[in-house]
């Protein structure tokens, strides 16, 4: 009979030898196994439960025999009577090791348990959330060794929590004296720990064990909307995620208009910091009600952004973004007190943590695509494109990771679309159009059916046909590419030209008839000369950039794209590839990473590590500059055309034989050069 035991614990297989009593929860902290306890093994939270294993276990070696943990005892017996212990289950503070034994920790009794983004690249996030609670008994006051309460609350987290130098906000600090009464100088404390030097700091205090929720929101605030994901931050899960437009577009609908605006109006940058922060107020508030929580459990916040919204959102006046060499007035992370940002919504104590900017056209958006995306990790020559008004290009591998800005301006985003509109129920999202006939057939978002199946109308009934959306348009420019209806300069052909009556003039030039609602009550959506113009330039900007940053790698060809934005993830790459957007690479090799710079808010909402890993990241990616550069506009000029004046797509021709049409009726236009051999 040997006085220790083996201890193994799965699934992380760390294994060692402990003397007999020794509670789990000290075995799992002796060998680094991730056990979550928030009471410090008082019995009391109940987080570090664990799953004893019994019988043989061949793999590892060992017998477990029924004995091998300590009975159970009064704690765990009032806990089962309480709150109700699951079957099997055991506490990991109060269970000794009797035995050599094989313990499970489940994920949710794990800190760094790990959430799986759902997207097309699975990406892992390990747990570990700069904001947590922690339960700590402190010293009563004693008149004879005068200290302060907050003196002896601060001894007590370094005691029994290794957390060292806290400091308090003043709404802390005055409710400090009765939560410590009322709690019998027990108290939970939520504690924010950011990354480097800063001290950490109590966000929140509760008399006694206080079970309540953290939360966290992952904002990414973009030229023409603001997303946010509301987030658990003990699990990692999103209770809700929402979007609004932001309101600084009555300024100036891209990003230059409003440093215009900022120029030429006297307290005009005050004007849009206020109400951008009043946006992401109330969006903190109404995306709370939606998952029906009190946005006051709201902790902290991430925030990614462009350049000027970054400056706009700090009360930083963006003048000097507007002008080379576009300076930024700071570049780094901040951590921010959400107060000072008038996010009255939050916890009063909340932090906002921003993401650092690249440089002076390339913010914190970018950053957060490269945290979420990795192209630094890389072995394939990788080109992601996060596409909205302002989309932001990184182009490397494991070498060198390259990254610019380019100014779409917000038609892929279904604004400046004469039938555009946001992504919402009863807008146009994907389009077909037969060759032969020349008859479209359409889906809108919130009805399965193709608007030519049975049952189409009255299923749409209700939200109606409103408009074509981002995703639409671009199939829908991509699709009349495809039928001959529009010609590789963009002009869209006559009646006569195409041969359908759907093609109707318009002015001097024509438009092509994707749906009249006019019997229904609602609107006819065309694609008018001046939509495909509006696409013509914003893809022209798009591919110009990725372009450059070829160029200034030293390569003619990437290995494969991933397309990413607020609405990424509803791109079609074939039609993305027709229109000449993205560079010509196997489809198969072109996928979507959703909304890229959301995602890496959440990472960096709830994992600290990620924060140091973007902070080092960005000073090795090389800011490439579109606005200064003679070969952008080359670039720009030669793929006006549909999908590019002089770059061969021989993966596209393998799938897509384009129609060799010219609608210019002066003669010549600039033909179809696409088929020719690459
Ligand atoms: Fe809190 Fe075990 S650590 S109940």
């Amino acid at each position: 009979m040997t006085d220790d035991a083996l201890v193994i614990f799965t699934p992380s297989g760390k294994r060692g030898r402990f003397a007999l009593g020794t509670l789990v929860l000290s075995a799992a902290r002796a060998l680094g196994v991730d056990l979550d306890s928030v009471c410090g093994g008082r019995g009391i939270c109940s987080k570090c439960q664990i799953v004893p294993g019994y019988g043989e276990f061949s793999k590892h070696g060992v017998t477990v025999a029924a004995d091998a943990l300590s009975e159970w005892n009064a704690v765990e017996e009032r806990y089962d009577r309480v709150r109700g212990l699951a079957k099997g289950r055991r506490l990991g503070c109060q269970a000794q090791v009797m035995g050599d034994v094989v313990i499970d920790v489940p994920p949710e009794s794990q800190v760094h348990k790990q959430v799986i983004r759902k997207s097309a690249t699975e990406r892992v996030i390990a747990m570990d959330a700069a904001t947590r609670a922690v339960y700590v008994e402190v010293d009563e006051p004693d008149m004879h060794e005068p200290s302060g309460d907050f003196e002896r609350l601060s001894r007590a987290l370094a005691a029994q929590w290794q957390i060292e130098g806290i400091e308090a906000g003043p709404e802390v600090l005055r409710r400090l004296q009765p939560v410590l009464r009322k709690g019998g100088w027990t108290v939970t404390v939520v504690v924010h720990q950011g990354n480097h030097d800063a001290r950490p700091r109590v966000l929140d205090i509760f008399p006694g064990f206080h079970d309540g929720p953290l939360y966290g929101l992952a904002v990414d605030l973009g030229s023409t909307t603001i997303a946010a994901h509301l987030c658990d931050l003990s699990d990692g899960r999103v209770l809700a995620s929402s979007g609004v437009m932001n309101p600084q577009i009555r300024f100036g609908e891209d990003l230059m208009s409003r440093v215009s605006y900022a120029m030429m109006n006297p307290g005009g940058d005050v004007e849009m910091t206020r109400a951008v922060r009043e946006a992401i107020d109330s969006l903190a508030r109404s995306i709370a009600a939606e998952a029906g929580v009190d946005p006051g459990s709201i902790y902290e916040m991430v925030l990614v952004c462009n350049p000027v919204m970054h400056h706009l959102f700090l009360g930083i006046d963006p003048v000097e973004l507007g002008q080379a060499p576009f300076a930024l007035a700071l570049s780094g992370s901040l951590s921010l007190d959400a107060q000072d940002l008038d996010l009255g919504a939050l916890n009063p104590a909340a932090r906002v943590y921003v993401l650092p900017c690249i440089a002076g056209h390339v913010g914190a958006d970018c950053a957060a695509v490269a945290l979420s995306e990795e192209p630094g990790k890389s072995r394939d020559m990788v080109l992601i494109v996060d596409v909205g008004t302002n989309a932001e290009i990184l182009l490397g591998n494991e070498t060198r990771v390259l990254a610019c800005s380019s100014p779409t301006g917000p038609a892929f985003e279904g604004a400046q679309i004469s039938s555009g509109q946001r992504a919402a129920p009863g807008a146009i999202e994907r389009v077909e159009i037969d060759p032969a006939t020349k008859e479209p057939r359409f889906k809108v978002i919130g009805c399965d059916l193709w608007s030519t199946d049975p049952g189409f109308a009255e299923a749409t009934a209700q939200t109606g046909i409103t408009g074509i959306c981002g995703s639409g348009i671009i199939e829908a420019v991509a699709e009349m590419r495809m039928a001959g209806l529009v010609d590789a300069s963009g002009l869209i052909g006559s009646a006569d030209q195409t041969g359908t009556a759907r093609a109707l003039p318009h002015g001097r030039t024509h438009s092509y008839l994707l749906h009249d609602g006019r019997d229904a009550g609602g609107p006819r959506i065309m694609v008018t000369q001046g939509d495909i113009r509006a696409i013509q330039l914003a893809k022209s900007a798009l591919y110009a950039g990725a372009r450059l940053l070829m160029d200034e790698f030293g390569v003619d060809k990437v290995d494969r794209v991933t397309l990413a934005g607020a609405f990424g993830a509803h791109i079609s790459p074939k039609h993305a590839m027709v229109l000449g957007m993205i560079p010509d690479v196997p489809l198969d090799r072109v996928t979507s990473a959703g909304n890229a710079a959301g995602t890496g808010a959440r990472i960096a909402l709830l994992n600290r590590a990620a924060r140091d890993q973007i902070e080092a990241t960005v000073h090795d990616i090389h800011k490439v500059e579109t606005a200064i550069e003679p070969r952008f506009q080359e670039h720009f000029v030669a793929a006006n055309a549909i999908p590019h004046a002089v770059d061969p797509f021989p993966e596209l021709a393998r799938i897509v034989t384009l129609p060799n049409v010219s609608f210019n009726t002066g003669g010549g236009g600039s033909g179809d050069r696409r088929r020719r051999r690459g």
